[in-house]
């Protein structure tokens, strides 16, 4: 009987691009969903952008739009991604959407109903300029732990302690610069800590409830939720105050529900759209007793929110839970978390602009997949290897070096049923007896697992044709039956590695269906064979050209930022908004602002630094007590230095040329207080002076402000 599967992949932040990265998830998820439709079951896949929250309001307000004209700009952007990767959703919704709304708030009310809301002040930082409450990714200061400046209000890179935003030492708004204040305001909780939610959730994780038939989670999601459930569950805090782009909470004027209180229920909103345009049964996936199944795949990163918080609100609010949560791993650009400088974040635009083939990533990913929470790794150049060694080096060979024959010298016929097999039962037999396997590899979300096998079908293929050698049957009298025979045998076997691969080739496939002139495959077609006459093989797939990798890369190289504004840290902020909301990652420091106007003519810009490099540099205000020529040194000055120690420090500078002494004596300048002391032939320099110099002739040492003390730290 056919299976009823609702699929889900996670919902991409509409207020940024799709990268490789997300690609892991959608094109995982549309491979597995296209295997299911091939097997014949009823699969409805859906998605949605997750459009509300802090970072998305911010962002238009930056660009001086609505949110609503954001998200809508941002969807047609995101839509065109996915369709040019080939992930076929049934419905890509919003999360503002009417439906959405409407079960959020329905889901609030049952819970409410349930006696598991409460409400609790809470003190937060509120940045007066901007007039709200600011997200723990919106504060920056200095950690508490290791003196880090700048580190958001959650956790600091320098250290990687953890604390709350209150902890931080001269805390500021990363949205104004502002002096946040605290204050308190009414929130409202989920009581997850309830012994019904507790009870409930550590049988569920571990599925272990009578009407779970299959363990929910993966064994090292399970295990990260023993460990999380040890820690001990606290209520969970699903309101945010105004202003905030999102949906409001009944009966709570002014209070909105938080992102991740809605982003889940998309999934039932997008489905509501789907089932209206298809006339589907929408309670028959979401009653508390449905019969279908409910897949959701999405990132190691969010599964907190999707194995705790997702099935505690379906569960007291009375509907089903899911049958399974996928979790995949992170994706690693040669090894490394992709970089904006080295041009590893490449988005899913870029890709396709250089005209690289979208089946040529989903093959690559699909060899990589395993089914468990590993990252996984593009290594471009492995990329172009692997593509071309064996998706047209293996599989499509096959076609193109016996198609012509069955064309040219047979008017496209093939050979009959008897013909084509005779001698070659055995083969074939193995090609077929392959289906359980590739399949169980397939369901089990190990494509790894399924291309190897394919792989080695291939190359069971290829010495097939090479033993045979139709292109020397050609030259021989009397061989035509045999050479045709042969070569038919050789595209049966391509048909049946085109249905394998179909799921991970949809488009390639389409055009291998056309050419074998044959109706499109379904997985019980694997022991058909061909009968009839074939179109004419046109080429189906070239080799990659690693230039297009190169100059991909050179398009997402991003050296240079935005010219610094007053915007420019809420820009950086809310560039992944989930750094922003659940803190999960870390942000790409800042980049050098380009050199604008006069002096533009100036050497390039050093590489990037992150702010922790320069924090390293201890730039002290110093006070020049004395100034002298040093006897037999062409371009120094020794400088005094007061910089608020005990003790002067003894300088040499190489400032001869612009400096005359006596007009040095009591300036300010900037000196590096902790460079390493250097021995010169004139004695010890015990630090340096900072002075600016171009081209053109000329020196100058450096000066604060009026006001500015000796030892006073510049940063
Ligand atoms: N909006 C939330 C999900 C809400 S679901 C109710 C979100 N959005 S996201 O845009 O940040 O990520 C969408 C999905 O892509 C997540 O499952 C996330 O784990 C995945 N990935 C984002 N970057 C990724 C990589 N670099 N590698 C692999 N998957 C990645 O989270
Ligand atoms: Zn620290």
């Amino acid at each position: 009987m056919a299976r009823k599967i609702l699929v889900t992949s996670a919902l991409p932040y509409a207020n940024g691009s799709i990268h490789l990265g997300h690609l892991v998830e959608y094109i995982q998820t549309d491979i597995w969903v296209r295997f299911q439709k091939m097997r014949g079951n009823e699969v409805h896949y859906v998605c949605a952008d997750d459009t509300h929250g802090t970072p998305i309001m911010l962002r238009a307000q930056n660009e001086g739009i609505t949110p609503e004209q954001l998200i809508d700009r941002v969807w047609h952007e995101h839509k065109a991604d996915f369709d040019g990767f080939h992930v076929a959703f049934d419905h890509y919704g919003s999360t503002n959407s009417a439906e959405t709304k409407q079960y959020a708030q329905d889901i609030y009310r049952k819970l409410r109903a349930n006696d598991l809301i409460e409400t609790k002040s809470v003190e937060q930082f509120y940045d007066p300029v901007k007039e709200m409450f600011l997200p723990d990714r919106f504060i920056k200061g200095e950690c508490p732990k290791c003196h880090a400046k700048d580190q958001y209000g959650d956790n600091c890179e320098a250290c990687g302690a953890t604390y709350a935003p209150i902890e931080l030492i001269n805390p500021y708004s990363a949205v104004s610069g502002a002096q946040p204040e605290r204050r308190s305001s009414e929130h409202y909780f989920f009581k997850l800590s309830d012994a019904r939610c507790q009870e409930f959730l550590s049988a569920w994780t571990q599925g272990t409830l009578a009407s779970q038939a299959i363990p929910p989670l993966q064994q090292e999601a399970a295990n990260k939720m023993k460990e999380w459930f040890e820690a001990g569950l606290s209520n969970w805090d699903i309101s945010r105050d105004a202003p905030y782009f999102g949906f409001e909470i009944p009966d709570a004027p002014g209070k909105f529900f938080y992102v991740w209180l809605d982003a889940p229920v998309g999934y039932m909103g997008s489905f509501k759209k789907l089932c209206e345009k298809q006339g589907l049964d929408f309670d028959s996936y979401w009653n508390a007793d449905a019969k279908t199944e409910l897949y959701h795949f999405i990132g190691k990163d969010i599964l907190y929110f999707h194995s705790l918080f997702w099935p505690a609100m379906l569960q007291f609010a009375n509907l089903r839970t899911p049958t399974q949560i996928f979790a995949h791993g992170f994706l690693t650009v040669n090894g490394e978390k992709m970089s904006k400088s080295r041009g590893t974040f490449i988005t899913a635009e870029s890709y396709l602009k250089q005209g690289l083939n979208p089946e040529y990533l989903r093959y690559y990913y699909a060899a990589k997949i395993n089914g468990t929470m590993e990252d996984i790794d593009l290594n471009l150049e492995d990329f172009v290897a692997r593509v071309n060694s064996d998706l047209v080096g293996k599989y499509i060979n096959i076609a193109s070096r016996t198609a012509g024959f069955i064309s040219k010298q047979f008017n496209g016929s093939v050979s009959s049923y008897v013909d084509a097999l005779k001698g070659n039962e055995i083969l074939f037999g193995e090609f077929i007896g392959a289906e359980n396997e590739i399949a169980t590899a397939y369901e089990q979300r190990d494509f790894g697992r399924a291309i190897r096998k394919i792989m080695s079908l291939a190359d069971r293929a290829n010495e097939y044709v090479a033993q045979q050698a139709p292109w020397s049957l050609a030259k021989q009298e009397g061989q035509e039956q045999k050479l045709q025979a042969v070569c038919t045998m050789s595209l049966n076997l391509f048909r049946i590695l085109t249905l394998y691969l179909k799921p991970i080739l949809p488009t390639l496939a389409a055009q291998v269906e056309h050419f074998l002139n044959i109706a499109p495959l379904k997985w019980s077609d694997t022991d058909q064979v061909l009968h009839g006459t074939i179109n004419n093989y046109s080429h189906l797939a070239t080799r990659i050209d690693p230039k297009l990798i190169a100059a991909m890369v050179e398009a997402n190289m991003q050296t240079m930022a935005p010219a610094p504004d007053s915007h420019s840290q809420v820009r950086h902020a809310e560039a992944q908004q989930h750094t922003a909301e659940s803190g999960t990652q870390t942000l790409p420091s800042p980049q050098p602002s380009p050199l604008k106007g006069e002096g533009a003519n100036v050497v390039a810009i050093a590489p990037t630094i992150s702010i922790d490099d320069f924090n390293k540099i201890d730039l002290r205000v110093a006070k020049i007590v004395n100034a002298e020529h040093v006897e037999g040194a062409e371009k120094l000055l020794k400088l005094t230095l007061d910089i608020g120690e005990a003790q002067t420090r003894t300088v040499f500078a190489g400032i001869k040329s612009a400096y005359d002494p006596a007009t040095l004596v009591g300036r300010m300048t900037v000196m590096v207080a902790n460079l390493a002391p250097r021995k010169m032939k004139f004695g010890m320099s015990e630090g340096m002076v900072l002075a600016a110099s171009g081209e053109a002739p000329g020196l100058f040492i450096l000066s604060p402000d009026d006001g500015a003390q000796p030892g006073m730290r510049v940063k």
